[in-house]
């Protein structure tokens, strides 16, 4: 990591709406990879600009690859540039890149974490972040468990000066049933259940923000939205391009892990449930749970009725041709993992 600059002049504009966030560090582990250059900066970038991070917020991207502060900082300019859609702004960019950092690393390397807590110390008292700090793991699952007990043998878990840590986890979180309990019981032994926190960030995309806008803050659909009136409904999710350079991940993966016991799960829930007595987490999240509950699993037999799995094959996209699913780069041509999945619950 290269020596920290002082604090920058220039200032983020202040919050439109919304609650700014708290004086933090977020560590991104992975943050060479794919889910940070086309999500996470992105995301940051745009809290930036409506004025909702914090000024005491930094940002520390721990990968494989040989960055400088530098290198990274020009990394993070063109993923903004590449996934935002519009030119960057001169004074935000200048008060959002200097709170960037790089430390070169190894996940299985002890080592690592002991020089993650010196970047840690001085980045808190450079930003003023009050020790709070949230560790994004953008990284392949069998790196969850083993990332978070380094931090937490590192001490970098620990809340007990009144500050936070937490661990951000996006899926795959396990593959079935029993490797999401195995992982979960792996964290839970060094960290409490409110410090992880399990994401989908389907839950951030406007159309689903508005369904819940739209289902009880809505005099006029709200009385007749349900089993009377509504005798199905229809949920689909279309995605605009193949798998792209995703190829070795989604072929493990295929699209029913992909996308359904999470986004898909989520949609059905926010979609069927009952009005929360609040909109607090924990109101709204029981009310989901009634709705998962409520689906009756399915037979062996009702599996082959009801649900329909495919792939795709070889087309046009903006005019340009684009390979069938078997031809795509680091998937085996006679795979069969589905990237179609349709179900009747
Ligand atoms: N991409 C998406 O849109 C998306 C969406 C939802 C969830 N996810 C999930 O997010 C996670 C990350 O996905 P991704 O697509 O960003 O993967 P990726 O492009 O392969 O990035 C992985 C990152 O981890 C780093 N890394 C890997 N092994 C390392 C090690 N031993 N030590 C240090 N750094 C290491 C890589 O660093 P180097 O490049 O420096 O080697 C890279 O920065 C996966 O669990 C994926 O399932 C991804």
């Amino acid at each position: 990591m290269a020596q920290i600059a002082e604090q920058p002049k220039t200032a983020p504009p202040p919050p439109r709406i919304g609650k700014q966030s708290d004086p933090c560090v977020m560590v991104i582990f992975g943050a060479a990879g794919d889910l940070t250059g086309r999500m996470l900066i992105p995301a940051l970038y745009n809290l930036a600009r409506a004025g909702l991070l914090s000024r005491e917020f930094a940002v520390l991207g721990v990968a494989r690859a040989q960055f400088s502060d530098e290198d990274f900082r020009k990394k993070v300019f063109d993923d903004i540039k590449t996934y935002c859609g519009d030119c960057v702004d001169d004074e935000l960019w200048e008060w959002f890149s200097q709170r960037f950092y790089y430390l070169q690393g190894n996940f299985d390397d002890d080592n690592l974490y002991s020089r993650l807590k010196d970047a840690l110390t001085k980045i808190d008292q450079t930003h003023s972040t009050h020790q709070n700090f949230f560790y994004y793991l953008a990284v392949a699952p069998n790196f969850f468990g083993p990332i978070v007990q380094r931090l937490a043998a590192a001490g970098l878990m620990d809340q007990s000066n009144n500050h936070w840590r937490r661990v951000v986890i996006e899926k795959p979180f396990g593959h079935d049933l029993e490797s999401a309990k195995a992982l979960n019981q792996e964290l839970l032994k060094v960290a409490d259940e409110k410090q992880v926190y399990r994401i989908d960030h389907y839950l951030g995309k406007e159309t689903v923000q508005n369904i819940m806008a739209f289902r009880f803050a809505n005099g006029i659909f709200e009385p007749v939205w349900n089993r009377r009136y509504i005798d199905h409904v229809q949920i689909s999710v279309a995605e605009t391009v193949g798998v792209e350079g995703r190829g070795s991940y989604f072929d493990h993966a295929g699209t029913l892990r992909d996308m359904v016991p999470n986004h898909i799960m989520q949609l059905i829930s926010l979609t069927a449930m009952e009005p929360p007595i609040s909109f607090d987490a924990n109101a709204v999240r029981d009310e989901q749970a009634k709705i998962l509950h409520a689906i009756q699993p399915m037979s062996d037999e009702e599996v082959l009725s009801r649900t329909v799995r495919g792939q795709y094959g070889e087309g046009t996209e903006d005019g340009k041709r684009v390979p069938a699913y078997r031809g795509e780069e680091d998937v085996p041509p006679d795979t069969r993992t589905e990237t179609f999945v349709a179900a009747r619950a």
